[in-house]
């Protein structure tokens, strides 16, 4: 059983697959593990540590492996020498890259997405998406801080007092939390709002204000999963009433809204931002998926009526020494879980095994992806 671990290529890619705590882990299982060179470069692990823990070191990392580990979806053409039927694990955007996974099932490899891993209390140490929204959430926070020309906490100086900043969090899913409690421990004023009714009382939890649409009845906003669904028109109506009262006063605004498969919902309108004080700053964790704030760009600083609007095609990137030791991690969660002792190799089951294969015997044949 040979795990190879590719150095990332998709631009501004810093993070790593492995790290050297889960190669020997891996290798502790019977696998022998082989990385390409200045995988870990962009997370600050070298060559040398990889090979300490184990690794081989090689360009032909791939060359008769049975498992390709990828924080992208990898080129297929980087593919070539794995072994027939070759595993690879990796965050294969299936819905953004869907030609690359019929390329996966014409080179006769099983694809498996890992953000298609259920929502489920025994994958929770699995979820790649878990792992790096958390860190995601906060890094949009201490940015956003950074953006800003005024401070976060209250401060009674000699000079006079600094009045604490007002955050509001719109969308209370991993990312949304830990945004919240970032902005908390920073001494901000918090306050939060989510389709999800559920999400009321975790706000609350972490002593920040939950905005909430009320005159809407019947709605639970919980889909799927866990996972949020669409509004109905007239949710959406009163949710952008009673965001434009509460948005105007705030100077710190983060939206993580995302629903899975679609494009992210349209949260922030330009004539909101018009209300917002000059000097307001609004992270936008999801621009990559369309953006939850008009005229936001990825990788950008958008000044729009005197508001800052940032947001980064991928912001746990900039985090890449613990991102990639989540995401290693839950790559060794998922294949150790099912790691079969006689086999030599992992085996899935199949509430696991059918949620995140795309592939298999030439073929795609995951429901998502097939409209099932
Ligand atoms: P996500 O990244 O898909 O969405 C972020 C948040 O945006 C969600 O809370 C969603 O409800 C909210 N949202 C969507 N549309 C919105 C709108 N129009 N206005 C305001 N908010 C909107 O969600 P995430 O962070 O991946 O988590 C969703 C749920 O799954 C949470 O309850 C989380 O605790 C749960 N979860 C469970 C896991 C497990 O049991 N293995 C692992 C990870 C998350």
């Amino acid at each position: 059983m040979r795990i190879a671990v590719l150095k990332e290529t998709a631009s501004g890619e810093s993070r790593v697959a492995a790290s050297p705590e889960t190669v020997k882990k891996f290798i502790a299982l019977g696998a022998t593990v082989a990385v390409q060179p200045g995988a870990g470069d962009g997370a600050s692990i070298a060559d040398a540590d990889f090979a300490a823990a184990g690794a081989e070191i090689s360009r032909d990392a791939v060359k008769g492996a049975d498992i390709v580990l990828g924080v992208q979806g990898p080129d297929p053409k980087a593919l070539n020498g794995a072994n027939a039927g070759a595993w690879i694990v990796a965050g294969l955007d299936p819905f953004g890259q869907r030609s690359r996974v019929d390329d996966y099932a014409k080179g006769g490899f099983e694809a498996l997405a890992m953000e298609f891993m259920p929502r489920i209390t025994r994958a929770q140490s699995m979820d790649i998406l878990s792992s790096q929204s958390n860190l995601s959430g906060y890094k949009a926070v201490i940015e956003a801080a950074g953006q800003y020309g005024r401070a976060f906490p209250m401060m009674m100086t000699a000079a006079g007092t600094v009045t604490a900043a007002k955050c509001f969090v719109m969308g209370v899913g991993v990312a949304g939390l830990q945004a919240i409690a970032t902005a908390r421990r920073l001494g901000a004023q918090v306050s939060a709002t989510d389709v999800r009714s559920a999400t009321k009382e975790q706000i609350q939890s972490l002593g920040a204000k939950p905005i909430f649409v009320e005159s809407v009845k019947g709605i639970e906003g919980e889909g799927a999963g866990g996972y949020a669904s669409e509004m109905s028109e007239e949710y959406q109506k009163a949710q952008a009433e009673l965001v434009s009262s509460h948005i105007a006063k705030q100077d710190i605004v983060i939206t993580t809204a995302l629903i899975p498969g679609k494009a992210a919902p349209r949260l922030i309108t330009d004539a909101q931002i018009a209300t917002m004080k000059p000097g307001s700053v609004i992270f936008d964790l999801a621009v990559a998926q369309g953006g939850n704030v008009e005229g936001s760009k990825p990788d950008e600083v958008v000044i729009s009526h005197g508001v800052k609007i940032i947001g980064y095609s991928n912001t746990a990137t900039h985090l890449a020494a613990d991102a990639s030791a989540l995401f290693a991690r839950n790559l060794y969660n998922f294949l150790s879980a099912f790691w079969d002792k006689e086999a030599g190799r992992p085996v899935l089951d199949e509430e696991i095994g059918d949620a995140v294969r795309l592939t298999r015997d030439g073929k795609v044949v995951n429901g998502r992806l097939l409209g099932a």
